[in-house]
């Protein structure tokens, strides 16, 4: 009788340890991961820089302190349009910005601003994937948090440098080319996978390296390093981009180079532009044909022959 009377205390303890374990491993999958979607949205509807970066932190935190990742079913997004950005920088149009020189001080001030420029907008494009498309594995939206990340280190460094030059970001006028390809792409993931990273993140890879060419010509070895770090981290970013299209090309039975080709030439209207970079965009995922059939539409060469 004693020795049933001291299992049944030992089953009720076990059985109390293990309801408990569950509830609170429910409690994180199912509590967490609204938490994470809502921290991306914080980000992207903020229009202060500092708490941009700081939700950005806190998705990226959320999601990567979790590997069981659920997103829930009913969330709800909000229109592309309730994005929000800083009041400054002023917009213009690309035309009227200031020409930069990289050889003067201004110039260099003028060309750090419009770098963290590139790159502020770049935290926003990678959340705005990361919320914008729902139901794709978790591994998706961990990438593009990560990638978000990425681009506040960035955004950071340079915003650092620039305060060398006595300059903070918003104080020189920008314009929004980047994220008006977020607004063409904003219901059609097969677009922005193929024009955000694999256009315009991928633009980078070619033309950074004449900028470094240049900056350690000057012996600008502080600008350099910066952007030796953003052009190796860029590789990855356009790397999840062929990932990710490629992921939801095999899902929807269609051929990645169709599709790449079909939305960059529908919503770039012949604006291709090169030279490209062949060995960082063959370790980004390009193919070879991929990279024949850019140089064949570069608008460059084709305005030579
Ligand atoms: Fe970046
Ligand atoms: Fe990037």
């Amino acid at each position: 009788m004693y020795s049933l009377i001291v299992l049944i205390i030992i089953y009720k303890r076990l059985s109390k340890y293990t309801t408990d374990t569950i509830k609170s491993a429910f409690r994180q999958e199912y509590l967490l991961m609204p938490d994470f979607f809502n921290s991306l949205e914080n980000a992207l509807l903020s229009s202060s820089v500092n708490e941009t970066i700081e939700m950005t932190r806190q998705a990226f935190e959320l999601c990567h302190q979790n590997s069981s990742f659920i997103e829930p079913v009913n969330r709800i997004i909000k229109p592309i349009d309730f994005v929000r950005f800083p009041d400054k920088p002023i917009c213009v149009a690309p035309r009227d910005l200031p020409r930069r020189r990289l050889g003067t001080e201004a110039g260099k001030r003028s060309f750090i601003h419009a770098i963290a420029h590139i790159e502020f907008n770049a935290i926003k494009l990678a959340l705005d994937i990361a919320y914008r498309f729902k139901g794709m594995p978790a591994q998706f939206y961990k990438d593009w948090v990560y990638v978000a990340n990425d681009e506040c280190k960035h955004f950071q460094l340079l915003c650092n440098h620039l305060a060398t030059y006595d300059c903070q970001y918003g104080d020189n006028p920008s314009h929004d080319g980047l994220w008006s390809m977020a607004v063409k792409t904003d219901d059609n993931l097969l677009a922005r996978l193929s024009l955000v990273p694999r256009y315009l993140e991928a633009r980078g890879l070619d033309v950074t390296p004449a900028m470094l060419e240049k900056l350690y010509a000057q012996k600008d070895m502080d600008t350099a390093a910066i952007l030796e770090i953003i052009l190796e981290d860029e590789v990855t970013h356009v790397e999840f981009g062929t990932k990710w299209l490629d992921f939801v090309c095999e899902n929807e039975g269609v051929e990645r180079e169709d599709v790449f080709f079909e939305h960059v030439e529908r919503l770039l209207k012949g604006q291709i532009l090169g030279p490209f970079n062949k060995p960082l965009r063959l370790r980004a995922g390009f193919t070879p044909s991929e990279l024949l059939e850019l140089e064949r539409l570069d608008k460059r060469k084709l305005k030579q022959t």
